[in-house]
C-alpha cells in the first residue's frame, strides 16, 4: 500500500549519519547521531530521541505552466549517487496561516520566486515535501522538507538556501533547524 504519511525518528541508529545540526529559527532539537526516515507512522521507536511526521499532499501554489515545467525537470528520491540529504522541518508564524490563499501565493512566488530560484537547482536536488499541520494541533512544525544531492551538488544547494532565506517569505519561518546527513 502507498502511504503519504512519512515519519522521520533520530536517535542513534538509521540508515542516515548526522553530519550536523543547525537551528536556524526557533526552538533546536534534541542533537542526535542518525536518521531513519520511515514510510507511514513509525510510533515511538525503541531508541529514537525524537520522531517528526508530515503528510505528502495536493499542491497549493503551483500555477499549471509551473507544474509541468516542474514534472519535466525534476528527479525522483533515492538515487543512487545521491549519498547527501537534508531534513529542514519548518514551522510558519500565525501571521502567515491568517492570510488568504492569493496573498501567500503573492508573498511566496510573486515576491519570493520561491520556485523560480528553486527551478534552477534541478534536477540537482530531488526534494519531498511533507505537511504535519493537518495531522493535529500538536505538531513541532508546519512542514518537513527533505532533499536528496550529491556530494558535489551540496554548495549548490546552500547557496539555494541562502537566496531563499534572504526572501520575503522567510520572514515568516519562526522555526527552522537545518539537519544535514549521509547514508552510512
Ligand atoms: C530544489 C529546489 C526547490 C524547488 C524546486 C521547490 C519547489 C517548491 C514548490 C513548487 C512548492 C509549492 C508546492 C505547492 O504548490 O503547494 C514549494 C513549497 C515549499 N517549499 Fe520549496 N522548493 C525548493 C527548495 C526548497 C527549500 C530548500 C526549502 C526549505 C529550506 C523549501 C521549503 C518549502 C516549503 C516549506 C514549502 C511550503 C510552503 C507553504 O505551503 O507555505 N523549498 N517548494
Amino acid at each position: 500500500m502507498t502511504t503519504r504519511l512519512f515519519s522521520f525518528a533520530g536517535g542513534n541508529t538509521g540508515r542516515w549519519r548526522v553530519q550536523s545540526m543547525n537551528t536556524l529559527a526557533g526552538e533546536s532539537l534534541a542533537v542526535v547521531e542518525a536518521l531513519e526516515l520511515v514510510e507511514g507512522d513509525a510510533g515511538p521507536l525503541h531508541d529514537s530521541r525524537w520522531v517528526l511526521r508530515g503528510i505528502t499532499s495536493n499542491e497549493r501554489y503551483v500555477t499549471r505552466e509551473e507544474k509541468d515545467s516542474l514534472v519535466a525537470k525534476q528527479q525522483g528520491l533515492g538515487r543512487s549517487l545521491s549519498r547527501c540529504a537534508a531534513l529542514i522541518p519548518l514551522r510558519k508564524s500565525a501571521g502567515w496561516w491568517t492570510l488568504t490563499q492569493d496573498e501567500r501565493r503573492q508573498i511566496f512566488e510573486d515576491h519570493s520566486r520561491h520556485i523560480a530560484i528553486g527551478m534552477k537547482y534541478l534536477p540537482a536536488i530531488a526534494r519531498r515535501l511533507h505537511h504535519c499541520r493537518d495531522l493535529g494541533p500538536d505538531e513541532p512544525f508546519d512542514f518537513i522538507t527533505w532533499f536528496e544531492f550529491t556530494e558535489a551538488d551540496t554548495a549548490a544547494f546552500d547557496e539555494m538556501l541562502k537566496v531563499l532565506h534572504a526572501s520575503p517569505e522567510w520572514r515568516y519561518v519562526n522555526r527552522e533547524v537545518d539537519i544535514r546527513l549521509r547514508l552510512a
